[in-house]
């Protein structure tokens, strides 16, 4: 697949119109989605995702715009992709890796080898039968994602809850206490190019379950058995609450070497208490240097495995909580929305209103993704249209952040009610998704 960038740079044409209006977020160059704010930081943000919810387009929509790191819920996962010893299937795994591509995210693949969601078959072996099978599972789904992928959790979930710090019981664990590394060697082999992770719950604070897991990885590093970094799952609700020592143990992980993500993120709750905990998670990640990545496991609460817990970023409507402008603001971003309440002493006077759009085309056979930054004149807008054409053949998939009118030929594209308001010489951003080529360089932006 061949990709090209290039940046479009249109003009403007103004409105008169008078009056006083907002005072407006000054952040002219903040980022507005959790993807890129992340990425002004150096960082991921990233999803859980389910194939079969692709097709909704709340859901799609939402991710295309917000996330630039997927992990597939349960596709890839033993019992999807082996359901019949030696009979591989991907097909919805491809599907989702395939959306990533699209939308320019990395891949977190999910999970090699685990004691549970087993296929049957698998779970009924023992011995050197197992481990052969668990050996061969590992080698042909890393071989099948090869270069696809930013992250395997290649061994998830393989210590004792309490305060043992045992390897857990499981059919994997009675093939020998080797099974991990040999899980890890085999991936390695197999995608020498993907990270190598450690994934695990109730490991998120230093307890006897994290002192067992940092004791692995010392070890490993010790001994040269490839590992690359350690995912902390960090499912949080009243029971089990974010630790006060999360930082201080993510830390001490990367300390050891490795690379430390977040990479199941959930917190149970409402408001500003939820949000809170958010953006205390969020600037732990932000904190150390070798948190390179967070991700929540799903989208909107409704998608939840635990979804009466609400504790996920958008509602069962696909609106942004408090949740979620607190972790967007932790990273840097922004809303677009006005900052403060109207006030007459910040009244301005009458002027002519215009606007530029500037469009960063993301290009590969057969589509393409179009960001484009609307920035205002010298006066507030109070919304905007802009028009893109596209070539003959092309058409818009999917929007975000605006409203398309029409998919093919001149499209027109107008703010929605939260980022209609841009204030002077500020900015905000709207995408699109197309199939076929890109635009040309022909659009305008009509202030308002
Ligand atoms: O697809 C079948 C459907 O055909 C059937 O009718 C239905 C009846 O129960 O089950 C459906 O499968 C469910 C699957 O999710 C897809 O929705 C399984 O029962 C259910 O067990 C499975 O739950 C998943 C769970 O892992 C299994 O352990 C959750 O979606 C998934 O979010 C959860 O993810 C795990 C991580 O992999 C590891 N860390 C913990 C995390 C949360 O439990």
């Amino acid at each position: 697949m061949r990709r090209s960038h290039a940046i479009l740079t249109v003009l403007t044409t103004g409105a008169l119109t008078a009056g006083s209006f907002a005072v407006l977020s000054p952040s002219a160059d903040a980022a507005t989605t959790l993807g890129a704010a992340a990425a002004g930081k150096g960082r991921y943000f990233g999803t859980a995702v389910a194939a079969y919810k692709l097709s909704d387009s709340v859901y799609s929509t939402i991710l295309n715009r917000e996330f630039n790191s997927v992990t597939p819920e349960n596709e890839m996962k033993w019992d999807a992709t082996e359901p019949t010893q030696g009979t591989f299937t991907f097909t919805s795994s491809d599907t989702i890796v395939n959306r990533a591509v699209s939308i320019g995210a990395k891949v977190r693949g999910h999970a090699l080898a685990w004691h549970s969601q087993q296929p049957s078959w698998a779970q009924n072996l023992s011995g050197t039968a197992l481990r052969n099978a668990m050996v061969n599972h590992v080698t042909q789904v890393a071989t099948h994602f090869k270069g696809k992928i930013d992250s395997w959790d290649v061994v998830n979930e393989a210590f004792a809850d309490g305060s043992s710090g045992a390897r857990r019981d499981s059919n994997l664990q009675r093939t020998g206490n080797d099974w991990i590394e040999v899980a890890f060697r085999t991936a390695r082999a197999a995608d020498p190019a993907a990270k190598l992770c450690y994934n695990d719950y109730n490991t998120d604070g230093q307890n006897a379950k994290s002192n067992a897991v940092y004791a692995m990885v010392t070890d490993f590093k010790a001994r040269g058995v490839p590992i690359d970094c350690v995912g902390f799952q960090s499912h949080f609700n009243a029971a089990s609450p974010l630790p006060s020592d999360y930082q201080a143990n993510l830390q001490r992980f990367a300390n050891l070497g490795v690379d430390v993500q977040i990479t199941e993120l959930d917190i149970e709750g409402s408001g500003t208490t939820q949000a809170n905990t958010y953006a205390a998670a969020t600037n732990a990640c932000l904190a150390v240097t070798r948190c390179n990545g967070i991700t929540v496991w799903g989208i909107r609460d409704t998608d939840s495995w635990r979804a009466s817990g609400t504790p996920l970023l958008f509602d069962g409507n696909g609106n942004p909580k408090a949740a979620y402008t607190a972790v967007l603001n932790a990273l840097g971003g922004t809303t677009t929305s006005p900052s403060t309440s109207p006030s007459p002493s910040t009244s301005q006077p009458p002027g002519t209103k215009s606007c530029t759009a500037t469009v960063a085309l993301n290009t590969w056979t057969g589509g393409f993704v179009a960001t484009v930054k609307v920035t205002a004149g010298a006066t507030a807008l109070t919304g905007w249209t802009a028009t893109v054409t596209l070539p003959a053949g092309a058409a818009v998939s999917n929007t975000w952040n605006a409203t398309a009118a029409g998919s093919t030929g001149a499209v027109a594209f107008t703010n929605i009610a939260y980022n209609g308001p841009v204030a002077p010489s500020a900015s905000t951003e709207f995408g699109f998704q197309g199939t076929g080529s890109a635009p040309a360089t022909t659009a305008t932006c009509t202030a308002r």
